[in-house]
Order: structure tokens, then sequence, then C-alpha cells
């Protein structure tokens, strides 16, 4: 009888109906990018958009909310390449917001997980982990009876620290112990005792679930939370490869065909193909194509560094398998196809996916090869087990485009260290340096006064700087800014840092405005009388006699914002997208540092 293949996406409409059918509402996967203010840089949990519900919040969707969130971890970056480990990952997750416990979320699992209505896995070949107990919360007693009383054999109940059964989303926040479900992956069944204490190889975490009834405040201090929660998450790439008894997740639906073109591509070009490379491509890539749908940009800062990381690892992984001509776009393309369905933020970001794609490639793949000959002079030079200095890290990251992690494995594939501090310091040195040439550079701030996107972003600080003076008072002026098409970043004074509810209402402002429409006019007027009326301007003696002025009114016939500029703005508000402020920093004694972007679209999903 011919095995039946099990899709992911029919996994994943499953448990949706399943969490559906006990009465979760379902909500659209958060962006990669979180909303709220967070120190964190990509969602690295479904629960992570719902911090807030877990401190007490009211969620709209009510008590019970399940989802397929949308995640980017990069700390296993180096275990991607293995048979599980991914940066970008789907996670399948059920909530309790101070409802439901540890019995029905026990109970539920394992329904969902072996009956024959939904997966109907082995459950033979199923093991858990339940928290051994330790100052902050005792041993879970109650879970493991609950496993036991589904009918789990003892032995495959294992009891485990605070290490393995502990969650929690960063170094403070919501947190509590964790009941997570194994999967055999090793061939016929597991022995009589076996589990992920016993047996760690041979068992696949599939599902956590974690009981969230603590809050940490500090290193020490644990406080419990209004409510008691539960939080869950299930990768369905893991989910995937268990309902398939697949080897790896390469071999799954979620991959599979992307895997045969780099294959194809590598005979193409009289490569070498190997496994390692083709899945690190392959994984790079999908998280690259999430990001940029989600409004990231390769840069050298943040975000849109760990994006340029993946898409440069990528090409360095197809000219270790000789294939140096540009193949992302054409891997894109397979899966724009897969994700536009599922995702809008994919779908209505086709195009500019491709083209950064193509633009990132055609950068870096115009240096590579030099790169790789400097990094190979450079080694030579050294002795066994020697260190590429921060200055010579440095030097391949500025004239060659080498992200340091790249340097780092090469210079590991070849038995040297680099010095990371050293690098650290030159990076430094050299921002210092370009800062001063920036100003020159930029008139007003603008990196590129011909292009929309920065046009848009001007106008966008025009209404945010009004959106300022409207939230936290009319002293504040603009102390500079600096904009490119990627961002706009605006320094102002203001001497403590904003709270997040001060920057959902500025961000709400400039939405609103932008929402409604606007006109803008520009005007000319004697300098006197501008400041007289007390039009807005941070540089009044450096200013000609006439001066510029660009006014805002809104539809309801209200003065945004009156400023002294040399333009240029944008004709309409129409299709200047979301604004969103995404890092709020000090910038120097008494003076605040934002920094914002527009979306150009509603993100739904
Ligand atoms: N938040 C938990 C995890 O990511 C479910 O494992």
């Amino acid at each position: 009888m011919k095995e039946r293949k099990y899709n992911s996406r029919e996994i994943a409409s499953k448990y949706l109906e399943f969490f559906k059918a006990k009465d979760h509402a379902i909500i659209p996967s958060a962006p990669l990018v979180p909303e709220e203010d967070s120190p964190l840089l990509f969602n690295i949990a479904g629960m992570q958009p719902l911090m807030p519900y877990f401190l007490g919040k009211k969620h709209p969707g009510g008590v019970r909310i399940a989802n397929i969130q949308k995640c980017l971890r990069t700390i296993d970056i180096n275990e991607v390449g293995d048979d599980s480990h991914c940066t970008f990952f789907e996670m399948l997750g059920n909530w309790s917001l101070g409802d439901y416990f540890k019995k029905e979320s026990i109970y539920w699992s394992w329904e969902f997980l072996t009956s024959h209505k939904w997966l109907g896995l082995d459950p033979r070949l199923i093991s858990v982990t339940v928290f051994e107990g330790n100052n902050d919360a005792p041993r879970d007693n109650e879970s493991a009876k609950l496993w036991g009383s589904l009918g789990l054999d003892y032995g495959r109940i294992a009891f485990m620290g605070s290490d393995d059964n502990w969650w929690a989303v960063g170094e403070t926040g919501p947190c509590g112990p964790d009941t997570e479900i194994f999967y055999w992956i090793n061939k016929g069944l597991p022995p009589v005792g076996s589990n992920k204490k016993t047996d760690p190889e041979n068992w696949m975490e599939i599902w956590n679930n974690v009981f969230m009834e603590f809050n940490r405040l500090n290193k020490t201090t644990l406080e419990r939370l209004p409510k008691r929660n539960v939080d869950t998450g299930m990768g369905l790439e893991r989910i995937t490869v268990a309902l398939n008894r697949a080897k790896n997740i390469y071999q799954t639906d979620l991959f599979i065909d992307v895997m045969e073109k780099i294959l194809s591509l590598v005979t193409q070009n009289k490569g070498f193909y190997q496994e390692r490379s083709g899945r690190i491509i392959a994984d790079h890539l999908r998280a690259a194509i999430h990001l940029i749908g989600d409004g990231v940009l390769p840069s050298n800062i943040g975000r849109g560094y760990v994006l340029r990381r993946l898409i440069r690892r990528a090409i360095r992984e197809a000219y270790k398998m000789k294939v140096e001509k540009p193949i992302m776009s054409e891997l894109g393309r397979i899966y724009i196809k897969k994700f536009k369905n599922i995702y809008i933020s994919v779908d209505q970001n086709q195009t500019k996916i491709l083209e950064e794609l193509q633009k990132e490639e055609a950068k870096f793949t115009s240096t590579i090869k030099k790169g790789i000959i400097e990094f190979e002079k450079i080694s030579r030079d050294k002795n066994k087990e020697g260190v590429i200095s921060g200055k010579e890290v440095f030097y391949l990251f500025e004239t060659f485009g080498f992200p340091l992690e790249m340097t780092a494995e090469l210079a590991s594939e070849n038995n040297l260290a680099i010095d990371k501090k050293g690098y650290e310091k030159a990076l430094a040195d050299h921002q210092e340096k370009s800062r001063a040439n920036k100003t020159i550079k930029f008139k007003g701030g603008l990196a590129d006064r011909d292009s929309k996107e920065v046009i848009s972003l001007h106008t966008a600080c025009h209404l945010m700087l009004a959106g300022i003076r409207w939230i936290l008072g009319n002293d504040i002026y603009q102390a500079g800014s600096n904009i490119t098409p990627d961002r706009l970043r605006f320094d102002f004074n203001y001497p403590k840092k904003l709270t997040s509810q001060q920057i959902k209402k500025i961000e709400d402002f400039v939405n609103r405005k932008i929402a409604m429409g606007f006109s803008i006019k520009k005007t000319k007027e004697s300098k006197k009388a501008a400041r007289t009326r007390g039009v807005m301007g941070s540089f009044w003696n450096k200013y000609p006699d006439l001066v510029q002025i660009y006014k805002i009114v809104d539809k309801n016939g209200e003065i945004v914002s009156e400023e002294i500029c040399g333009g240029p703005h944008v004709d309409s508000s129409k299709n200047m997208g979301k604004f969103r402020i995404i890092k709020e920093e000090s910038s120097g004694s008494g003076v605040r540092r934002i920094k914002a972007i527009l979306q150009k679209e509603k993100i739904l999903n």
C-alpha cells in the first residue's frame, strides 16, 4: 500500500479546526517584526504578540485564542542544515488567557495528536517531559498524573529541570513551567523506559505547553500573574516531519520542491551538490522572503542586517557548490507561490520581494569572489590557529560586504579565530567618521531627494513632529534628522524615555492624518513674520530672510503643521502607507531619537 503523504497546510488547517471546535477564536499571524515597542528584533514565539494579554489586558477575541504565527529565531542559525532546525518557522499555538489550565491543555494536545479524527499519531511513539521543580515552582506532579491518566506509560514521562522545562520569552516577563511532547524519530518502536532524558537523540520535540502563571520582574523576583494562562507552541515543520515519518523537514512539502530546484541548478551549473548547503539556502531564503514581505530591507544594522546575513550566507553556500550565477529570485518564486495564498504580506509584496533579492544578490556577487580570494590571502599568512584581526574582519565587511558572522564561519573552517572586539571597535570608529561626512552629503537630512520613499518619509516627519508636540508638549523642537529610503531618523529634545503608550499615540496621530487625508502647500514669507506666527523651525540663525514654509492642513481644515523646510513633500497622503516607530532611544543628554518607517500596505496577516 502506498503511504499517505500529509501536507503541511492540511495539518495547519486541522489544527485551527480542532481548536475552533474547542471554542478558540482564530486570529491572523502578526508580522515577524514585533508591533509593540519591543526589545526583540523579531517574534520568536506565537505568544510574543500576545504579551499584553498574559499580563492582564483583555483580548478582543476572548479568553481562548489560537493561530499560526510566523516566527524567526537566529539563535539556532548554526544548527540549520541538520534535520529539524529552521530560522523562520510557523508556530501553531493555542492559548488560554486566564481560562483553562493544565488538564484541558494536556488532554487536547493528546486528542489532537493521537485521535484518528485528527492527526492519528501512534501513541506508542510519544513521550513527554515535565518540570522537576526548583525554588521558583514545585515539581509538576499534576501534569505527570494527567499524562498518566491518558494511558502514557510512566517510563515515557521524564522529570527535567529549568533548562528544559521552564519557558520565558525574555529575561523578564511572563514565564512558567512547561510540559513538552516528543516524537520517536528512530526506526521501529522505542524501547521500554525510553524518553527524552534517557535517549535524547531519538526524540524530537514537537509541542510545548507552557503553564504561564508567573511574571519575572528581575533575576531573583518572580510574582504571580493575575491569572493562570496556557501558552502552547508546535512547530509546523516538525509536526509535518513526524506525521510523514520523514527523515527531515526538507523531505516534506514545505521544502521538497525548493530542494529539487537547488539540486537541478547545481547540476545545470556543473557544480557539486552538498546537502547541507542546499538546506541552508532553502531555510535562509524562506526566512528572507517573509522578512522582506514584512517590511525589512537588507542593511547593515538591526533587522536589516539579519536579513542581509541570511541572503549572503545563502549565496555563499551556493558558491560552495560552484553555483556562481544569481539563483535567489528563481528560488524565491517557488516560495512566493507557496505562501501567497496564506500570507497577505507575501502576496502583496511579490515584486518587492523579488526585486530586493535580486538587488542584494547583485550587490554581493559582484564582490564575493574577490572577497574570498582576499580572505584566503589574509588567512594564508596566519600561523595555524591564528587570529584574523578586527581590522581585517572590518576590511572584509567594508570592502567585500562579508558580514562578521560569515568571516567567522570562513575562519573556523580554516581553524582560525577572529577578533570580534577589534572588529567592533573598527566599525564604531568608521561610523563615527562617516557620521560627520553624512551631514554634509545629506542636504536637509535627506539621503536622496528624488526617491519616492524618502519624500513620503519626509512628510511623515512633519506629521510626526506635530504628533510629538501634541502629545509631549509644544516646547519640543527638532534636533536633527536623516532620511534614507528605508527609514526616517529624527532627534528631538525630551528628557525621558517615551513609554509604549506615548509611542503608540504618536503613531496613531500620524496614521489618523494619513488615513483622513490632507493638503500640503508651499509658501514664502519673511523670516521675522514666520517666527512671530510660531511657524516651526530649528535653525533660525541659518535661514535666509525669506523662508519657505510647508503647511499641512487635514481634511477637517485643521492646520496640522507649519514648518520652515526646503521640501520636497508628497502631493497627497494616498499611498504613503502605515507609519510605524521601530525604535526610540537616547541620542545624547536630553535628546531622544526615533526611527520610523512607512509600511506600504496594511498587514493583515
Ligand atoms: N512559547 C512556547 C514556545 O515557544 C510555547 O516554546
